[in-house]
């Protein structure tokens, strides 16, 4: 039997792995809208242990549009694995049975991995605890490549909860595979890891840590990427609290932004975005969303094709 293609962490593909899928997802622009059947009588199976709107729907919206079928669940008390104590191995083993390509979102770091070493079908990481969301990256990306017309020679501002949110962890590591500025903007207990930093250094690039929303959100910068503090990864309520409410982009601040810069947003969004920001040209946010379902149809392809 060939290797299998996973999706597990955003570092197994390099520039030209993520350039590809980008041009795929590009071609499935129209085909997204004509529908396919490039997939037909592939399976998706869809484990979500976690919370999920956006990525859940549009990986089944990818899939649909593609000519294929799906299964899964979202609601982890109504399965063995939720109630009965059932292993994620033992869960694996069962569902590869089902289907052809299996998509897991979980709570623990590493769970991904694991699924796919008790797999003999494609998996692909839907978010993984606060390690890493190799799809939200790629969609990121392609947001980025889709407005800005480059991904190279950008100053890319990420902000907010930089310690526990999976998705800056996967756009800051391929970053490193560009010719990219990166300001860091987060509260002190919420810094990026450093061992991405070291990365990013390492690849040649020029890193800005702040602490503040200000010095992230200004006339040099082409991108702000805000994201949401992760309430559900704190060990203590409290802890959070001292954070939360802290980071907004308000209207001011967005103001600040040359005509042409975009805010991005994995979503959701509880306060860190005025409302009043969302009617400016630079708030694409919602644009990003529908670029989940072409990436995502360019992934399926990818590891299924
Ligand atoms: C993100 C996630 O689940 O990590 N959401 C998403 O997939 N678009 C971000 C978040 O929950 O804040």
């Amino acid at each position: 039997m060939g290797k299998v293609k996973n999706l597990i962490s955003i570092q197994d593909l390099d520039r030209k792995g993520i350039d590809a899928i980008l041009d795929t997802a590009s071609k499935m622009e129209t085909v997204a809208i004509d529908r396919s059947d490039l997939l037909r009588g592939k399976i998706m199976a869809v484990l979500f242990f976690e919370a999920s709107t956006r990525t859940r729907l549009s990986f089944e919206s990818a899939m649909l549009r593609l000519g294929g079928g799906i299964l899964g669940f979202s609601e982890v008390t109504t399965t063995s694995a939720g109630v009965k104590g059932e292993t994620l191995a033992d869960t694996i083993r069962t569902v590869e049975r089902y289907a052809d390509v299996i998509v897991i979102r979980h709570p623990l770091d590493g769970s991904a991995r694991v699924a796919a070493e008790f797999a003999s079908i494609p998996v692909i990481n839907a978010g993984s605890g606060a390690e890493e969301h190799p799809t939200q990256a790629l969609l990121d990306f392609y947001s980025i490549r889709k407005l800005k017309g480059t991904i190279d020679g950008l100053t890319i501002s990420l902000c907010g909860d930089l310690k526990y949110g999976r998705t800056v962890h996967s756009l800051g590591m391929a970053l490193s595979q560009y010719d990219v500025s990166i300001i860091l903007a987060a509260p002190p207990s919420l810094k990026m890891k450093p061992a991405i930093i070291e990365e990013m250094k390492k690849a040649g690039i020029q890193v800005n840590q702040v602490d503040n929303i200000e010095d992230a959100i200004t006339e040099d910068v082409d991108v702000v990427y805000q994201t949401r503090i992760q309430k559900e990864r704190f060990y203590r309520e409290d802890e959070y609290f001292k954070v939360a409410g802290k980071f907004k982009i308000s209207n001011k601040d967005a103001e600040r932004l040359k005509d042409d810069a975009i805010i991005l947003h994995p979503l959701p969004r509880v306060d860190e975005i005025s409302p009043d920001v969302d009617s400016m040209p630079q708030a694409k946010y919602f644009d990003q969303v529908y670029n989940g379902v072409v990436t995502r149809m360019a992934i399926l392809k990818m590891v299924l094709g």
